[in-house]
């Protein structure tokens, strides 16, 4: 029952290739958000009820349980790959990517030894040293891991940098210590820091917020001042995060700025650049994050801005040795013909042992459209976010947030007057777009500009129509919200 024969299986491939093809194809015909997933709850009794069937008391065919999965995704789920899905850094993924995640699933190579997938091990080094390269870092003397995604990377960067600066926490513990470790983020960072300090044994107290400027990017003055006065009370800073191209509002804290102050204080400088990081691969953009190689570590999201499948995040950092400090344990159950070799087992540099080959979807996809495809990708989701700020206000909106990234936030900027900058009008908006099935936008609460819509270009296949679709159901669903009685 585990293994079909042959006859079977060549269907099964025709019939999931076709799958996938229809999918590709059609996707932009559907409603973004499926009417059930809009329901709440009765999108999660729709879908209880559609599970219940499968007991696995009573096996069914290859073909009929495909299909459950493939019926089952067309409707419900928000559909990411949409072109008018204006989401939170999902994005539609490259025919090679989905290509590399079958192929590996297939192979099912064992990333965690490196003579037992030394392809595998060797792409993703490659990989490393090519990356490594465009973000300014020497090739030859950055080490890096890939990781599950972002959360995990900039978990890597805490425990990375925790572990250099204080080298006896592996062995006895943050108990040790005589001062408790402090980092510092920007209102604006991911909250992926919190949960790493939470799991780290830090404790979310442990999480500085700097203040930001009125464009919501880090103060370096700021940040220095409060290392300084942690430091007197006797305080331990270890770790600033710059982050390149923030979740809500794509800004990026001035990262240069930032290098020096904590090379003067003697921290570890993280760059967050997950999402904004892919401006580094087009020369004209690379401006933009000036600077982020002199940061000790970056976190790159291949799954977001290179539009491979998810889970694809990249760790890199300039201080050789430090990965195989914070993580390498000795297993003799292991292979370990990777010592003799002089290269690095992967499990050892990295937080999982067990691993996918998660480089293969961004190897594929890079080896084929090139940097310069890349580059021509991010230069036109760039360009419609202009195109989008443009629309936008000559739709009578108000740009709040102020990014070159194509991720817009806005509140209505005409009759509305107060009301229409509220939390409810701004949510009502955004509920009425997802909704209608036309677009995907979400909102997000901005600083001192508050409650605000927020869309994002995700999409390499996103075009000017769907931009102008975008303002088009936002203006019908700001009309709706007037028209309603007691607004
Ligand atoms: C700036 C930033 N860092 C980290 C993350 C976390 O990445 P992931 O969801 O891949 O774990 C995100 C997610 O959107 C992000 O925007």
């Amino acid at each position: 029952m585990l293994m079909q024969d042959a006859e079977t299986r060549r269907a099964l491939w025709d019939r999931l290739a076709a799958a996938i093809e229809k999918y590709l194809n059609g996707v932009s015909e559907a409603r973004v958000a499926p009417e059930l997933i809009v329901g709440g709850m009765d999108g999660m009794g729709a879908i209880r009820e559609a599970l219940a069937p499968f007991d696995f008391e009573r096996p069914v065919a290859p073909a009929e349980a495909l299909d459950f999965a493939v019926d089952g995704l067309w409707r419900w789920q928000v559909h990411t790959p949409h072109p008018r899905y204006f989401g939170l850094f999902n994005p539609a993924t490259t025919p090679m990517g989905i290509a590399a995640d079958a192929l590996v699933a297939a192979f099912n190579p064992q990333l965690a030894a490196w003579s037992h997938s030394p392809l595998a091990a060797e792409v993703e080094q490659h990989l490393v040293r090519a990356f490594a390269g465009r973000f300014g870092f020497d090739p030859g003397r950055t080490e890096g891991t890939f990781t599950s995604g972002g959360a995990e990377a900039n978990h890597t960067a805490l425990v990375t940098a925790l572990n250099r600066a204080f080298p006896e926490i592996g062995r006895r513990g943050l108990l040790a210590l005589r001062s408790q470790p402090i980092l510092y983020v920007s209102p604006e960072a991911h909250h992926s820091f919190l949960k790493a300090a939470r799991l780290s044994g830090l404790g979310t107290e442990a999480v500085r917020e700097v203040r930001v400027d009125s464009s919501l990017r880090m103060i370096p003055e700021d940040l220095r001042t409060r290392i300084r006065e942690d430091r007197e009370a006797g305080l331990a800073p270890f770790l600033v995060v710059a982050t390149l191209g923030s979740t809500s509002a794509g800004v990026v804290d001035p990262v240069a700025d930032l290098a020096q102050v904590a090379d003067e204080e003697g921290v570890w400088l993280h760059a967050d650049a997950a999402w904004g990081g892919a401006v580094a691969l087009v020369p004209e953009l690379h401006g933009v994050i000036e600077g982020i190689a002199r940061a000790s570590s970056i976190t790159f999201d291949a799954h977001k801005w290179l539009s491979v499948p998810m889970g694809a995040g990249l760790y890199l950092t300039r201080h050789a040795g430090i990965l195989e400090r914070t993580f390498r344990v000795s297993a003799r159950y292991m292979p370990r013909e990777a010592a003799s070799l002089g290269v690095a087992d992967p499990y050892a540099h990295s937080m999982q042992w067990s691993r996918r080959f998660i480089g293969l979807k961004v190897f594929l996809s890079l080896a084929v459209a090139g940097w310069e495809g890349y580059a021509e990708a991010i230069r036109h989701q760039t360009a419609m976010g202009d195109l989008l700020r443009q629309r936008l206000r000559e739709a009578g909106w108000v740009v709040v947030n102020d990014t070159p990234l194509p991720v817009v936030c806005f509140v209505d900027g005409g009759g509305g007057g107060r009301a229409g900058r509220s939390a409810a009008f701004v949510e009502g908006v955004a509920q009425e777009v997802v909704g209608s099935g036309e677009a995907w936008i979400s909102s997000v609460v901005l600083g001192e500009v508050g409650p605000a819509l927020r869309a994002c270009i995700t999409n390499y296949r996103t075009g000017q129509e769907d931009v102008e679709a975008l303002v088009a159901s936002l203006g019908r669903a700001r009309e709706r919200l007037w028209s309603r009685p007691g607004s």
